[in-house]
């Protein structure tokens, strides 16, 4: 069974896309697209891939819990004031003014991301489950008060079952990855590596039996 594997198969579907995408852009920027390519944000609209960050939770000791390193773009619906209507904004997190906490307990990890003056918290909560030693991202919440916002918008979704993974490893896709959270908020993640429970040490999986080994692993299994 595929699914016990630390990357869904989905996560691997998007690899075509982005290559076709990559391609297009390099020497066939003016072209069409083909009619079959999903349709993507306006131009002016688009960020660009957002920057990688490294984030880490630590104990109260000072030994970390959690780590992530991630590139996260925002897709966010909301009623503009310069606007004067609803729009929609992909906004890119900027990992030099963005400031990472939580917590770590047994069977649940947080990682609180805040922006630069506190425009943004983006919180993500992972549950494990100690029967089966699995885990997934279950929770994720934003609030956010940005200047063009008629008013602060906040959205939360406690039943979510994200970048599932396994005790002691790191869940990771490479790939771009959107995780819907609310109808008018998603986030697009870009090399995603996380690993909320069972770190030894501050690295990523333990010993050989990094995530690269369970991608590998995953990909192998779903090209046969
Ligand atoms: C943002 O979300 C909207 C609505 O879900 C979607 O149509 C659009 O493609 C998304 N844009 C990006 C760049 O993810
Ligand atoms: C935890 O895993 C066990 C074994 O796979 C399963 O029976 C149980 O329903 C799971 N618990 C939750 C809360 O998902
Ligand atoms: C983000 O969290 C901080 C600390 O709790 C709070 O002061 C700030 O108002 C929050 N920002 C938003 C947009 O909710
Ligand atoms: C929470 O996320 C799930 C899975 O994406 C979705 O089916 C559900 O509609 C969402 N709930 C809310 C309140 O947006």
């Amino acid at each position: 069974m595929t699914q016990i594997r630390g990357v869904q198969p989905w996560c691997l579907g998007v690899t075509l896309h982005l290559i076709l995408a990559a391609v297009l852009h390099q020497g066939l920027a003016t072209v069409a697209p083909p009619t079959t390519a999903p349709p993507t944000a306006a131009p002016h609209k688009d960020p660009g891939r957002p920057e990688k960050g490294n984030y880490v939770v630590t104990r109260s000791n000072g030994s970390a819990c959690l780590l992530a390193s991630m590139g996260l773009q925002l897709n966010i619906t909301f009623n503009s004031v310069s606007q004067n209507k609803t729009v929609q904004e992909v906004v890119n997190l900027q990992p030099n003014m963005t400031k990472p906490s939580g917590s770590c307990d047994s069977d649940r990890a947080s990682l609180l991301l805040t922006t630069d003056a506190e425009k943004t918290n983006l919180t993500f909560i992972f549950t494990l489950n100690v029967t089966s030693n699995k885990y997934h991202l279950s929770e994720v919440s934003l609030s956010a008060d940005w200047p063009d916002m008629k008013e602060p918008l906040s959205a939360n979704n406690r039943s979510l079952d994200y970048l599932r993974g396994t005790f002691g490893f790191s869940y990771m896709c490479h790939e771009e990855q959107t995780l819907s959270v609310a109808p008018d908020f998603s986030i697009n993640t870009f090399q995603l590596q996380v690993q909320p429970f069972g770190l030894t040490g501050d690295q990523f999986g333990a010993g050989k039996h990094s995530g690269l080994v369970e991608l590998i692993e995953s990909e192998s299994a779903v090209s046969l």
